[in-house]
């Protein structure tokens, strides 16, 4: 069966008019809408199915205070007003759940002992996920404020001390204020980047 093509309502929501939130509505976001975006996000392809991203969600203020240090000043505001904030992470030992997640091979062995493999393989595909998280989130009605200006190092050692999970980048989540929202920069154009051979 062929695959349905979204409706432009659709498109919409999740590409063309979807735009990264710079301030939040005070309108909370339930931890069972935390579940829908993961339960969507799920889905995504990663090699060798590895799923090597780990969600740490921060809804308290008493959490959202532990990450306050660690954030670039422009980025701390916006980050306190939000209703959360996911800590998207990669399992650094991913490869030990592949017995799991890919069973019909041994793909453990490809990974274990080549730690060059493993980081490369964890930022790859924690990134995707990353990626799809950002996009089931817009699909469920919720808006996203992705951000790398943090001392990483500051919030592994904080939230992740024993060095297994490292993070990747934080999304915060919730309801724009779109009277915060930056104006929207410029994309390219398909022949500035894309070549048909
Ligand atoms: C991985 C990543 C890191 C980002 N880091 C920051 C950040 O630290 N602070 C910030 O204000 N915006 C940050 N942004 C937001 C981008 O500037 C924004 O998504 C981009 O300009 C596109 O905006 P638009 O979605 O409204 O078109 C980041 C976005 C991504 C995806």
């Amino acid at each position: 069966m062929a695959s349905a093509v979204l409706t432009d309502q659709a498109l919409d929501t999740i590409f063309r008019t979807a735009r990264t939130a710079n301030g939040w509505q005070d309108k909370p976001v339930s931890t069972e809408l935390l579940r829908q975006i993961h339960d969507l996000m799920k889905f995504g392809p990663t090699a060798a199915n590895s799923c090597p991203l780990r969600i740490l969600f921060l809804q308290s203020q008493e959490a959202k205070a532990r990450l306050k240090p660690f954030l670039m000043e422009s980025n701390i505001e916006k980050t306190m007003a939000a209703p959360a904030v996911a800590l998207l992470a990669m399992d650094m030992q991913f490869h030990e759940h592949l017995p799991f997640l890919f069973p019909h091979t041994d793909a453990k062995a490809w990974y274990a002992g080549n730690d060059a493999l493993i980081a490369e393989t964890a930022f790859r595909n924690s990134s995707l996920q990353a990626g799809y998280f950002i996009l089931a989130a817009r699909a469920l009605g919720l808006d996203c404020g992705p951000m790398s200006g943090f001392d990483a190092a500051g919030v592994n050692g904080e939230f992740f001390a024993d060095g297994r999970f490292k993070v990747n980048f934080i999304c915060n989540l919730g309801y724009a204020d779109h009277s915060k929202t930056f104006g929207r920069s410029p994309r390219f154009g398909f022949d500035d980047v894309a070549k048909v051979l």
